[in-house]
């Protein structure tokens, strides 16, 4: 198999893996407590009333829950998920072929929104105020407008880039969610639960192990889980206490404080190349070699939260922590 193929079998066993786990109410929904509450409001209401939900946008980093939760509010609304995503719809005819095929109520999830065409985007603004499209047919002398009432239905965007969602887009969402990361309290409880979905049996120390090294993250928490569960079994008895949670994360190499790679570079640049800061988020993302806007919306937050990291007027400042993480002086 070509590296390319292989890579792809490896996204689906993973997509695979993540709907086995994914919780289908909001009952097995673990933590952002007021998301969660502001969403069963939301669809409470609407559902007294006999409406359509109000359209929903969920932002925050992967694997936090946004696919799920999309899914969930179309368990609990009783109406079907029609899925798509933004770079798929390259024309304005994509998107009136679907939304002329929905159903009253039923939900249109576009993942990765930010990456939509703007010439679609435009045309999705009155999809979601009027539902309406307004389409061109023809070319030359018999070209003409053709309104296309649309029933009411529910957008739900997801995006890892909120800051890449034009305002007017932004503004067209009823209901606006940011996701962040869990604490390890809610890890702890989500790799408990998935592990009795797995048929392993695990106590507090391991789940809490597990949790620890997870990155804040419910898709990274599972996925460790996954590699445990394999040691559990052929050396424990299928059991995950603290301490073979710990063997077999050791022999995995799993970072202990749940830094992947590209923490520990942004980290790295930070204390070994510019004394520590302050330093300019250009200057280290030319130096890691990745977008700017990535590092501020998909790593700093992490950094921060955890206290490695300070944001100042000057620049990025590393912390004693990041020091004594990475193991060198200052
Ligand atoms: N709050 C939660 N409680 C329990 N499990 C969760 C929770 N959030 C996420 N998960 C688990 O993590 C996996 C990843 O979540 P999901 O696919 O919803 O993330 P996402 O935010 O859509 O990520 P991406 O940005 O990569 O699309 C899911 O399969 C689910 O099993
Ligand atoms: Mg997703």
């Amino acid at each position: 198999m070509d590296q390319e193929r292989q890579s792809e079998e490896l996204n689906r066993r993973n997509a695979a893996f993540d709907n086995r786990l994914r919780p289908s109410d909001f009952g097995g929904f673990v933590g952002q407590r007021k998301i969660r509450e502001r969403l069963e409001l939301a669809v409470q209401a609407a559902k007294d009333r006999g409406e359509s939900l109000d359209h929903v946008l969920f932002s925050g980093p992967p694997g936090l829950g946004k696919t799920t939760l999309s899914y969930i509010l179309g368990e609990a609304m009783g109406v079907s998920v029609k899925t798509t995503s933004g770079p798929v719809i390259t024309k304005p005819g994509d998107l009136a072929g679907l939304l002329t095929s929905l159903e009253p109520g039923d939900i249109v999830f576009i993942d990765e929104i930010h990456r939509m065409a703007k010439t679609v985007e435009e045309y999705l603004y009155s999809a979601m105020e009027d539902y309406a499209i307004d389409i061109m047919i023809d070319q030359g002398p018999n070209a003409r407008s053709v309104r296309l009432e649309l029933p009411r239905f529910t957008l739900v965007g997801a995006t890892t880039r909120i800051g890449l969602i034009a305002a007017p887009l932004r503004a067209r969402f009823g209901l606006v969610n940011r996701l962040s990361y869990y604490e390890p309290a809610d890890l702890a409880e989500i790799v408990t639960r998935s592990a009795a979905k797995l048929g392993v049996d695990i106590d507090a120390e391991g789940a809490a192990e597990i949790a620890r090294r997870a990155r804040g993250t419910p898709r990274i928490a599972n996925n460790l889980l996954r590699r445990v569960r394999d040691y559990a079994q052929v050396k424990a008895g299928n059991f995950i206490t603290g301490d073979v949670a710990k063997e077999s994360l050791g022999l995995l190499e799993i970072d202990p404080h749940g830094l992947d790679e590209m923490d520990r570079r942004i980290l790295e640049t930070v204390c070994a190349k510019f004394g520590g800061g302050p330093v300019g988020l250009s200057t280290i993302a030319v130096s890691v070699g990745e977008e700017p806007d990535t590092i501020e919306e998909a790593y700093e937050p992490f950094l921060i939260m955890e206290g490695y990291l300070e944001r100042t007027p000057k620049g990025r400042v590393a912390t004693p922590l990041a020091w004594t993480t990475l193991g060198i002086g200052r």
